[in-house]
């Protein structure tokens, strides 16, 4: 009975998300999402279990011609190559982090959603301090899952990529998002010593692309979308931190993440414009309309609000001030402006959803530098 209350709470929650998804007419795609948003936001999986089996049913390909016909492709698997680092060597674990430090603050107090309320600004430095902690070790824990998730689905595209110079590309991906993992869990663990479970919104993104049959929706939602979304918060924290360690880690890892957004666009590109039917395509731009919706509305730090606020305001004010928060803005800029423009070069912002972003603000980024001009130092300048 206990559960089925959870559930109807839950429900009453995530299903605005689902409500949205309605309204914009997106039925097909709201089909394909239903399984991965009855575990994310209904029962809440993630948050109730040690590990979450799920099942993926795609197809693998093997290459028997070994042909390298992808010079594109054969760079990109060069420079990554030459872009490895070891999480445990290159990166100076001896730097100690002190959140309560305000010289090396983990984050602005602008940054904070509530930082000029009074029921911010009426606590002493040191509680506001724990706050942002608290803040900053949801946003690192996110990163964490995140990249379990990347992880996972670069071994899955490096299954089913046609040519071998796709595959071998993947698998220096495994090895990066391995390598973030190490490093994420690392600080979250020795130096901040706090982390949350896995945002609803961000499981859904995930169990979504993982339990999709469609090799190209892998790509999709994890190479475009979600790397998007994490260089967009990559960027916004290394730009407002004052703490040393995170500011080096995040260097190394966006170098790594403009590598993997690159291999997306190449490896979407031709497919999208040139070999998918018109319908295909559509479905495609559906399906990106709604994870869109999720990453730019969704991600209020909802687990942190429970612990440091649901007492104080509810949870619709907490969204309220969140989405309107500078720290929100800054995010939804850096992140967009990045994605729009791939999303553009892969052919999935065409007049008929073009109307949907224009909604949500967004086509104003749609001329920004794509991959694979846009480089890592780009991405590093934005942070
Ligand atoms: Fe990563
Ligand atoms: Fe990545």
């Amino acid at each position: 009975m206990t559960q089925l209350k959870t559930a109807v709470a839950n429900l009453r929650q995530g299903g605005s998300v689902l409500a949205e998804a309605v309204m914009r007419g997106n039925l097909k795609t709201l089909a394909t999402m239903l399984g991965p948003a009855y575990r994310g936001f209904i029962l809440q999986r993630a948050k109730r279990e040690e590990s979450t089996p799920i099942e993926v049913g795609y197809t693998s390909r093997f290459d028997w011609h070994y042909r390298r016909n992808f010079p594109e492709m054969a760079k990109l698997y060069e420079a990554a190559k030459s872009g490895q680092w070891n999480a445990s060597k290159d990166v100076d674990w001896s730097i100690d982090v002190d959140p309560m430090d305000t010289d090396k603050a983990l984050m602005p107090f602008d940054y904070f959603p509530l930082f000029d309320m009074p029921g911010f600004t009426a606590l002493s430095e040191r509680e506001r301090a724990t706050q942002l902690h608290g803040l900053m070790a949801w946003m690192l824990s996110q990163f964490l899952h995140g990249e379990q998730g990347a992880l996972f689905a670069a071994a899955q595209v490096t299954e089913c990529i046609d040519g071998l110079d796709g595959k071998l590309f993947g698998s220096t991906q495994v090895v990066d998002e391995g390598r973030h993992v190490e490093v994420f869990h690392r600080y979250l663990t020795e130096k901040l010593q706090k982390w949350y479970p896995v945002n609803d919104n961000l499981y859904v993104i995930l169990d979504a692309l993982m339990s999709d049959s469609r090799w190209d929706i892998k790509f999709l939602g994890m190479q475009i979308l979600v790397e998007g979304l994490a260089l967009g918060a990559f960027g916004t924290i290394r730009t407002g931190t004052k703490e040393p360690l995170i500011k080096e880690i995040l260097k190394y890892v966006i170098t790594d993440e403009a590598r993997h957004v690159h291999y997306g666009v190449l490896a979407l590109r031709d497919f999208y414009l040139n070999q998918l039917s018109e319908h295909e395509r559509r479905e495609r731009e559906d399906w990106t309309c709604e994870i869109v919706a999720l990453m730019r509305n969704r991600f209020l730090a909802h687990e942190f609000y429970e612990e440091y606020w649901a007492h104080a305001m509810s949870r619709a004010e907490w969204d309220r001030i969140a989405n309107e928060s500078k720290i929100m803005d800054v995010f939804r800029v850096t992140m967009f402006k990045r994605i729009i423009p791939n999303l553009k070069r892969i052919g999935l912002l065409s007049d008929r959803v073009r109307p949907h972003y224009e909604k949500m603000g967004l086509l104003r980024f749609e001329v920004g530098k794509s991959a694979p001009e846009l480089t890592a130092s780009d991405l590093l300048s934005d942070a």
